[in-house]
């Protein structure tokens, strides 16, 4: 199986859900994929892209505002929905840039993953098909890359 597909159309575990604390970013790399979480104040874990899409800044690198993430490149800031929300020095906002973002979905005390154009409900079904895929062999072990702030320094 390959990985792309087992990224784009599964759910796949970011992580356990303790580990993504309130108020503090959280870098991954999941089947070469940088992935930025932020647990927002209401619990909300939010999953984008780790790439500012102005100049590929790491946003794992930016800083938590108001449930929105401010890129430190130039402080170019993103909502949640991965919308930019603010460019400083300008009041026109591209609808363009924006941040790929994911759904993320905590049970059995783990942040599962999943783009958000493919989400649908993590449900029996798709445990099942975990199950079948485990016995059946056909299960993939992904390895998952906790990346430090200062990795890009
Ligand atoms: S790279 Fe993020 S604001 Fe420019």
């Amino acid at each position: 199986m390959e990985l792309h597909y087992v990224f784009e159309e599964r759910f796949v575990v970011g992580g356990w859900s303790t580990e993504f604390e309130a108020g503090k970013l959280h870098a991954r790399t999941i089947i070469n994929q940088p992935l930025v979480f932020m647990r927002k104040e209401d619990g909300t874990l939010i999953d984008m892209t780790d790439r500012c899409p102005h100049r590929w800044a790491p946003l794992s690198m930016g800083r938590i505002e108001s449930g929105t993430l401010r890129c430190m490149y130039l402080g170019v800031r993103f909502g949640a929905d991965g919308r930019c929300v603010e460019v400083p020095g300008q009041e026109k906002i591209p609808s363009a840039l924006k941040v790929r973002t994911f759904a993320v979905i905590e049970r059995h005390k783990w942040a599962w993953i999943r783009p958000r154009e493919n989400i649908r409900t993590f449900g029996d079904a798709e445990r099942r098909s975990t199950a079948d895929a485990y016995r059946s062999g056909r299960s993939t072990t992904v390895r998952i890359k906790v990346r430090s702030p200062n990795a890009y320094s």
